[in-house]
């Protein structure tokens, strides 16, 4: 008999290929009195879905919860630590496309990208105007990475290549970080007044929720870009709104947003100073196949009883 696996959405064809006869994957079931969730002994958690302490209580034969992905905010580990039950996710190997994607959002920001790709689509487009679309220049710029972790760091190796001067704020100052990078710690309202481009590389947590609200974004430069490619809770989307309509910022890229996706007639939608692009942090070929294992990887080690190859709770 198969061991049985809930996923709460399909998975591509090579990851189940990678799970395995050995494993029955089975889709999410409507009904939370399903037999399944009584026999179920592994839950792999691909699109985000909320587990909390109840959705576990269901599976009283759970041994592992893997998770496609780094960031677990969705996951409530205090009630899987109190379950005993093993939560394992996908650092590290998604650190290079996360800055990368950071920086994507950061050009096409500051050049103009998406404006200017609809405009050369359009019947408007009749001339060459040197007058038009006038961007900010990256190179020389300062760059404000709030969050120095794995991707952070990333973000800071990728800006020197661009002769940027960095800033950073950290929970915890990294003089390590600032020896190899060449980053300047900041406090967070020093950091916001003095860089052109915010980057938001750091994990939703408890702490970290809505830290960029209002006041903060009040605090950055009139032409100044905040990026996100971290979670939309991390930022106050109302005072989003309220920046962008009043021009307290030059503009917000959004690789993430709260909810996501947004509601169709939200006000961010209809903004030309908003980037918003449908979560692709880690969308490489090379970066979701190794996720891919890590996660598939996890869940064996959970279901044999072994130690997890990475293990957030
Ligand atoms: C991550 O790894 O957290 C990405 O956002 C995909 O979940």
């Amino acid at each position: 008999m198969p061991n049985e696996i809930i996923v709460d959405t399909q998975l591509p064809a090579e990851m189940l290929e990678m799970i395995g006869a050995e494993c029955a994957v089975q889709i999410w079931p409507a009904d939370a009195a399903d037999p399944l969730f009584h026999t179920a002994v592994g839950l792999l958690t691909y699109g985000h879905p909320r587990v909390d302490g109840a959705v576990m209580d269901r599976m009283p034969n759970l041994k592992v919860i893997s998770n496609f992905g780094v960031g677990v905010d969705h996951i409530d580990l205090a009630a899987a630590r109190a379950r005993g039950i093993p939560v394992g996710n996908t650092p590290h190997i998604l650190d290079g496309a996360t800055a990368d994607m950071t920086f994507a959002l950061l050009l096409t920001a500051a050049r103009n990208v998406v404006i200017g790709e609809r405009y050369a689509r359009s019947a408007d487009f009749t001339h060459y105007d040197p007058s038009i679309l006038i961007g900010s220049e990256v190179h020389g710029a300062t760059l404000g990475i709030v969050g120095m972790g794995n991707i952070g760091r990333q973000v800071a190796r990728r800006a020197r290549g661009f002769d940027m001067t960095v800033l950073y704020h950290n929970r915890t100052r990294s003089p390590q970080a600032e020896a190899e990078l060449g980053v300047a710690y900041a406090t967070l309202p020093d950091l916001l007044q003095r860089a052109d481009y915010v980057t938001l590389n750091l994990p939703l947590t408890a702490e970290t929720g809505g830290m960029i609200g209002r006041a903060q974004l009040r605090q950055m430069r009139p032409t100044a870009w905040l990026i996100n490619v971290a979670r939309g809770g991390v930022v106050d989307h109302a005072a989003l709104v309220e920046a962008l309509e009043q021009r307290w910022i030059a503009g917000a890229a959004l690789d993430v947003t709260e909810p996501e996706p947004l509601p169709r007639d939200h006000p961010l939608l209809r903004m030309d100073n908003a980037i918003i692009a449908p979560h692709l942090g880690s969308a490489t070929r090379q970066t979701r196949r190794a996720m891919a294992r890590l996660t598939v990887d996890n869940l064996n080690a959970g279901l044999a009883g072994l130690p997890l190859p990475s293990r957030i709770a």
